[in-house]
């Protein structure tokens, strides 16, 4: 389209959205006055100018990449709405081509413990033990996470262990917003199918997938939280340290502990 032609159509949008929709000549007159024989010059229909112009081509606001990783995230939502068990959806999980951390880890990791345990708890991404196991915290954090469990008086067969991500980012890396976004919907049908009353976050970057907040874990931990499932039903979330970080940190176990506690009490109905 011409430059002349793109400013007349972008001046007659202007006279139709004032509220003109017809020209009648460039004599002046006073409205009310004009003898009845005033001869006007043939009328332009200014909506029909307008719609007979080219349109101006639409800029898309988005890029390649964001647009993959929207469908991917549909396609993922989609899959899961459709999956009404656990074993259906380790299935799903393990055939999804949607996240190219599958392409560099060995195994899918679903998940460990018991499906109906009253408490979940979410730790961030398989590191390279639990990615050669295809098991979630069996390494040094799961040593550790492991302890804190029994101190409480829980093992894997009480509660259920999963994942923000089914796959180890490569090299143990920060998963990738677009990461975490394709492969929530699957933790969260993971959570409708488990129901549980209470998750428990292992780390920051868990906490704020699920939670979707960008507050620290700091600021998170150590307060009761909310998670709603699917079905509107809530579940009671605590957020705490990473067992990671406190194997580096140790000077915060006794802040993990007080979490470790606080959900103990609140299950055993002592709060
Ligand atoms: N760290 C995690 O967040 N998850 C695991 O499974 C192991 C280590």
């Amino acid at each position: 389209m011409s430059n002349d032609t793109e400013n007349l159509a972008r001046i007659l949008e202007w006279y139709i959205g004032a509220g003109v929709e017809e020209t009648c000549g460039d004599e002046p007159m006073t409205l009310g006055t004009a003898p009845v024989s005033v001869s006007l010059k043939p009328q332009i229909n200014l909506r029909a100018a307008v719609s007979a112009a080219p349109a101006a081509p639409v800029r898309q606001a988005t890029t390649p990449l964001a647009q993959a990783t929207g469908n991917a995230c549909q396609n993922a939502k989609d899959l899961c709405a459709s999956i009404n068990s656990m074993e259906e959806l380790r299935t799903a999980m393990e055939n999804f081509d949607g996240c190219a951390l599958k392409l560099t880890a060995s195994h899918t990791v679903f998940g460990d413990g018991n499906p109906q345990a009253r408490v979940v708890f979410v730790g961030e991404a398989p590191g390279a033990d639990e990615d050669r196991i295809g098991v979630p915290f069996v390494g040094r954090s799961g040593h550790l996470l492991d302890k804190m469990l029994a101190a409480i008086g829980l093992d894997r067969t009480q509660c259920y262990i999963c994942n923000i991500l089914p796959w180890r980012p490569p090299g143990n890396r920060t998963p990738l917003d677009s990461e975490i976004a394709v492969c929530l919907p699957f933790l969260k049908r993971q959570l409708d199918l488990i129901n549980p009353d209470y998750i428990f976050m292992l780390g920051g970057s868990a906490a704020n997938a699920l939670l979707d907040t960008p507050e620290s874990i700091s600021r998170l931990r150590g307060r009761w939280l909310e998670y709603v499932k699917s079905d509107g039903s809530k579940a009671m979330v605590l957020a705490s340290f990473h067992p990671a970080y406190l194997l580096r940190t140790p000077g915060q176990k006794a802040k993990a502990w007080a979490d470790f506690l606080r959900l103990s009490r609140q299950m055993k109905g002592e709060n």
